[in-house]
């Protein structure tokens, strides 16, 4: 398994000299707001912590940069960084100015006025269309702003974007922050030969765009439960009637592509429906089954509609046999903002090995796809 061993003998941020330097930092600040604009969970503002401080403490100048939201490419004021300036500033204690871009004259000038003590946060990355089309010239603009670049942005590293991928090209050392290190050590642990029985919990909405890791992921685990809206399109693919629930037609061929890799990988595929009654409760005990004897759980995605109380329980019993493995040894990796909530939600939040920061990047991640955030990123044989 060469290409997903790509994220070994990354250099890291303790590595490399910080004192004077202008420290340009990606950071995964997509964070959920309220209507009113305020932060919702600023999990992966305080994930992001170590590294910003350590980098104060080294004498750097943390010049930080993240994506909001989908702006686009324009410029949208409900997706302004300027509520997470707000959070940022006071979980570290120091003064945090929030530069109206993230590049041009006048950010340029603000860098060069930040004083030591201070961070520099630039403005949403993908108010400009180049962030998302990883255009040369602006990732060129942006690795200006830094003697040195620092990601530790594991939520966007599945994400070939200029302030991600881009960047990284044209300011070297490129090295990882303590978050990227400990979410690659952790995750890096399901990849190649996890402790067996492997079992994948994957919930969430849609299944399209994630086929080809859902297949990567179905020959290489011993176990698959599926839930969430996933498990409609899955059913129906298997020519259940799933009522009115949401079906992702489009989607129905390439469903019944992940039900036959697991079967020609003996990977036993388990799938709850609430409307095939009898199979549902059998799905759920057999979820129970399967995460009791594991020793390596990867959970993706709540497996129903956890913030409706109703449809909760399914989600919280999963956390809870997730959390019950894990104290008997299992190692239990959490992926993506939801289905962090959903354990905090059942109390379990201590309960599990690691809560990934990342959604997406996890299930790529462990799924075997290489993140361009993470591989392009200098490695130690190279400095
Ligand atoms: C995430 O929330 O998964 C990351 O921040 C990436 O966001 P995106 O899916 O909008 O690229």
């Amino acid at each position: 398994m060469n290409e997903a061993r790509y994220f070994e003998d990354v250099m890291t941020v303790r590595e490399v000299e910080l004192s004077d330097k202008r420290v340009l930092m990606r950071v995964d600040f997509n964070v959920p707001l309220s209507e009113s604009g305020t932060v919702v969970d600023d999990f992966r503002i305080r994930s992001a912590l170590p590294t910003i401080e350590y980098v104060l403490m080294q004498g750097g100048k943390p010049i930080v940069m993240s994506h909001l939201g989908r702006p686009k490419g324009k410029r949208v004021e409900s997706l302004s960084l300027r509520p997470v300036a707000q959070v940022l500033s006071n979980l570290v204690g120091k003064k945090v100015t929030l530069a109206p871009d993230c590049v041009g004259s006048e950010v340029e000038s603000m860098v060069k006025a930040t004083g030591s003590d201070e961070i520099l946060l630039l403005e949403n990355t993908r108010f400009h269309p180049e962030e998302t089309s990883n255009d040369l010239d602006f990732a060129r603009q942006l690795a200006s702003l830094g003697d040195l670049f620092v990601n530790d942005a594991f939520g966007a590293a599945h994400r070939a974007h200029a302030s991600t991928e881009g960047v990284a090209h044209f300011v070297k050392p490129a090295v990882a922050g303590f978050l990227m290190e400990k979410e690659l050590d952790f995750l890096g642990r399901l990849l190649g030969d996890p402790d067996r029985p492997f079992v994948a919990v994957i919930g969430g909405a849609k299944i399209s765009g994630k086929i080809e890791v859902l297949k990567s992921l179905a020959s290489r685990v011993d176990a698959m439960l599926i839930g969430g809206g996933i498990a409609n399109t899955l059913l129906k693919a298997k020519g259940y009637d799933v009522g009115s629930s949401l079906v992702e037609a489009e989607a129905l061929e390439v469903a019944l592509e992940i039900v036959e890799v697991a079967r020609a990988n003996k990977v036993r595929l388990i799938i709850p429906s609430d409307f095939v009654v009898t199979d549902a409760l059998k799905a759920g005990e057999q979820f129970k089954q399967e995460l009791a004897k594991a020793r390596t759980i990867f959970w993706n995605g709540p497996v129903g509609v956890f913030e409706i109380e109703d449809f909760a329980h399914g989600t919280v019993e999963v956390a809870r046999a997730v959390a019950e493995a894990t104290k008997a040894g299992a190692v239990s990796v959490i992926g993506g903002g939801d289905t962090a909530s959903a354990i905090s939600r059942a109390g379990i939040k201590d309960g599990v090995t690691h809560v990934s920061t990342g959604g997406g990047a996890s299930l790529e991640f462990v799924g075997g796809k290489v993140l361009p955030g993470v591989a392009v990123l200098t490695k130690r044989k190279e400095a």
